[in-house]
């Protein structure tokens, strides 16, 4: 149970870290982007994401007190005191996504976080497909782990990150968004193996090219069934496919030739899921090599293939979205784009000249609030580090 602060104590906290006297540790928690690979990691596959730079900003400093902690969200201008022992119902506001992530260490550090003060300054607009609750757990799983020196590995940070993600917003999520989090690396992306977590970076330089996200300002619900749906259809397209070729482990492992032969038995979802996932996890394979050889014509047909995947057969666009792709596609200033993270809303991502940046922002802004009604958000973006210290 927690108790919400008054303008008295949220001012007293507050001022613990913009005093300069005080020794406080500050942590940014970085968003992320995902070149492409969408709908992959919780299929087995290859995905290539990158941490950002925008950020959430943590601030922390232990208290006296044995359990009593406070926290403080400056974008809501409202704080909590609670008891850390005393975890919060899932749901509950953005507290409870905390609570979660104490509850996790708690299991494997029992009784080794005392209480604490810590302030929290988000950068990343919420529900725009740019992971902020995997910044938001994992920025505070990084910070308590160097406040009380936990030493708990990173592997295991991003672990208890995704479970108590799923526990807090229903919607099982895959180990993506919380590994770039974690893992990013300045100026690259992440190539990483989601089953066996195994990873490597590759050089995200794409001469005067950039990546420009376009946040479409429809507020996506990843508890929304959709996505479990989704995953649901993945696993039992797995199973089918797996009565007549047992050898393959994983969805990306399978052939579209598999999925033609077995169409009936899978019927029409499935083949399109299934369908969506065997192609994506190529072009993913595709768009390393094309950066490797600086081939940035064919990384943005590459994204434009992915958004058509995402839209027709995964169906996890919006009409807000399609509208901005599409425009995008037409638009011979832009390289390529597409839906970007869980779907329904949120960001495109797309890949720009930056001399063309503020002439196509301008006119894909008039033409959006023309069609959708809607203000366009443009954010561009650089990678970044993961969580660290400031
Ligand atoms: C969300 C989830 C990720 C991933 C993407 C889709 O961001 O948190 O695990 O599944 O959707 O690629």
């Amino acid at each position: 149970m927690s108790t919400k602060l008054s303008q008295v104590e949220y001012d007293r906290i507050d001022n613990i870290f913009t005093s300069v006297e005080s020794e406080v540790l500050n942590i940014e928690a970085p968003g992320r982007i995902n070149l492409i690979g969408e709908h992959i990691d919780y299929n087995g596959g290859n995905v290539l994401p990158a941490a950002i730079d925008k950020c959430i900003y943590y601030s922390f400093k232990k208290n006296e007190s044995a359990t009593i902690s406070n926290v403080l969200s400056k974008n809501f201008s409202e704080g909590f005191s609670f008891d850390i022992t005393i975890p919060e119902k899932p749901g509950d506001g953005w507290l409870s996504y905390l609570s979660g992530v104490l509850s996790e260490i708690d299991k494997i550090r029992p009784g080794k976080v005392s209480g604490f003060d810590c302030s929290l300054d988000s950068k990343l607009p919420i529900g725009s497909g740019i992971s902020s609750s995997a910044a938001l757990l994992c920025g505070f799983a990084k910070g308590l782990n160097e406040l009380f020196s936990l030493e708990i590995d990173d592997i295991t940070i991003i672990r208890l990150c995704q479970n108590a993600e799923r526990i807090f917003s229903g919607a099982n999520v895959g180990v993506m968004d919380q590994f770039a989090v974690v893992k990013g690396k300045k100026d690259h992306f992440i190539l990483l193996d989601c089953e066996t977590l195994e990873y490597s970076t590759i050089p995200a330089a794409m001469n005067t090219n950039m990546l420009l996200l376009l946040n479409t300002n429809v507020s996506h619900n990843l508890a929304d069934s959709a996505y479990n749906e989704r995953r649901a259809q993945c696993e039992s397209a797995l199973e089918i496919i797996q009565t007549k070729y047992p050898e393959v482990k994983t969805l990306v492992e399978a052939t579209e030739q598999m999925v033609e032969e077995l169409k009936s038995e899978l019927g029409e979802d499935r083949v399109k899921r299934s369908t969506h996932v065997i192609q994506e996890q190529k072009r993913v394979e595709a768009t390393v090599e094309a950066l490797k050889n600086n081939d940035f014509t064919l990384v943005g047909e590459l994204l434009n293939q992915s958004h058509d995947g995402l839209q027709n057969l995964y169906e996890v666009s919006c009409p807000e979205l399609d509208f901005l792709a599409a425009y995008a596609k037409a638009d011979d200033r832009v390289l390529g784009a597409r839906m970007m993270g869980g779907g329904f809303g949120g960001c495109t991502i797309n890949l720009i000249d930056e001399k063309n940046v503020d002439g196509f922002v301008a006119d894909a802004s008039k033409a959006y609030k023309e069609a959708c009604n809607l203000d366009l958000t443009p954010i561009p973006v650089k990678t970044n580090n993961g969580v660290q210290k400031i």
